[in-house]
């Protein structure tokens, strides 16, 4: 199977999370994009939902499903349904790959399961073969990467495109930290968010996965978290 039918396969079990009447998180990617093409086939069974960056949004409204802020819902959400760029097996990931990451940790943060959809590929052992992105606020973009490569002996670089600096939907920009290796991934998680000039690190292990479904040529799989301390 292609990694797209994979990415489908998950998008489409996730639908079976999808509580009736409620409002969801949405993720971002393109994992993600294939759950909004699959979640306008039952559009008119949830109230609504709320977007992890201006392309979720407009994918979602696209559809014309309804997009909500977070000032206009009562928190908590139900689900938040989104990709990983990697997961282990405790369900702690790295996200940011689309540098959506601070929008994305925002929605995840007010619901009450994080539902991880994802294909195969995704699955390690240990965290940190992807490239860590940092959102970090434009001036300290220096001032970080040095921090990180005198701390952890990564190898940070800023994110282009088109020759200038990749800026999210924040206004910020993005560094990739290639070279990690990730054994603490909670403790990395605090120690990153707490460097002056950092918006938000990509690990999403302080509170990681709820559930995985991963696709794999076997079908999709069903990984549990909720239990579990990431
Ligand atoms: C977006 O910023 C990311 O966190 C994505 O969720 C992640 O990169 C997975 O993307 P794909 O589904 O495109 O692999």
């Amino acid at each position: 199977m292609s990694q797209d039918a994979l990415k489908l396969s998950v998008a489409r079990a996730a639908l079976k999370y999808v509580p009736e009447g409620q409002v969801i998180g949405v993720g971002t990617g393109s994992t993600a994009n294939f759950f909004i093409d699959e979640l306008a086939s039952i559009k008119d069974r949830i109230a609504g939902a709320v977007a992890s960056s201006e392309a979720t949004a407009a994918r979602l409204a696209s559809h014309g499903i309804k997009v909500l802020g977070l000032d206009e819902i009562d928190a908590p959400l139900p689900i938040y349904i989104d990709g990983a760029d990697e997961i282990t097996p405790q369900g702690a990931m790295i996200k940011g790959g689309g540098g959506a990451l601070t929008r994305e940790k925002i929605v995840a943060s007010v619901a009450k399961a994080f539902i991880c959809i994802a294909d195969g590929s995704k699955l390690v052992d240990r965290l940190g073969h992807f490239p860590l992105p940092i959102e970090v606020i434009p001036m300290a973009y220096k001032p970080v990467s040095q921090v990180i490569a005198r701390t952890y002996g990564g190898q940070p670089t800023l994110r282009m495109r088109d020759g200038k600096p990749f800026v999210t939907d924040n206004g910020n920009y993005i560094l990739d930290i290639s070279g990690l290796t990730i054994d603490a991934p909670q403790t990395m998680e605090a120690e990153i968010n707490q460097l002056a000039g950092v918006v938000t690190v990509g690990l999403f292990a302080q509170k990681g996965a709820s559930i995985c479904l991963l696709g794999t040529a076997d079908g999709v799989k069903t990984l549990d978290f909720s239990s579990k301390d990431n």
